[in-house]
């Protein structure tokens, strides 16, 4: 039972993570455990992607990502330094003093999606490199910043476009 366990697929994970995952095991397990997904640890995102819906104030449509600031979850980019990761997005959203920026949730150095934000700095967890809040590369082995989008704030409303 524990090996069929560990081969469980994780119950949230990116395309990237799900293919890397499929790819390490054989087609009958593939298809015996295509149900749930669970990252066996690997994931820091205790919400599992924050996502969209009316309650979270969080919308997706094609390359838009709307937040509602007074939604469950989309307030926490309100203050300074609330950090979101929305997963159905690819998408990092910080408040920096004030200013809320939005990047790729992407990796720059192999596509593993990025999920953590502490001490004013994001952090991949497949290989450890960092990022700070403007995108910059801080520690490797990525070697390319994150890409950034543009965010247009009208109070509370928040429009941020994937280029
Ligand atoms: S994929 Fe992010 S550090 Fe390697």
């Amino acid at each position: 039972m524990g090996q069929m366990m560990s081969a469980m697929k994780p119950e949230k994970c990116s395309r990237r993570e799900f293919l890397r995952w499929a790819g390490s095991l054989s087609l009958g397990t593939v298809v015996f455990s295509l149900v749930g997904c669970d990252t066996g640890g690997m994931e820091s995102d205790p919400d599992r992607g924050n996502p969209p819906g009316e309650e979270t104030g969080i919308t997706i449509e094609g390359n838009v990502v709307t937040l509602d600031l007074t939604g469950s979850v989309a307030r926490r980019v309100a203050e300074p330094g609330g950090f979101l990761h929305i997963d159905a997005a690819d998408m990092l959203v910080v408040n920096v003093n004030g200013t809320i920026r939005a990047f790729s949730a992407i990796c720059t150095h192999q596509g593993c999606e990025i999920r953590d934000f502490q001490n004013n700095l994001f952090t991949c967890w497949c290989h450890g490199s960092q990022f700070d809040t403007d995108g910059q590369v801080v520690r490797g082995p990525a070697s390319s910043p994150l890409p950034e989008y543009t965010v247009e704030r009208n109070g509370n409303i928040v429009r941020i476009t994937k280029r």
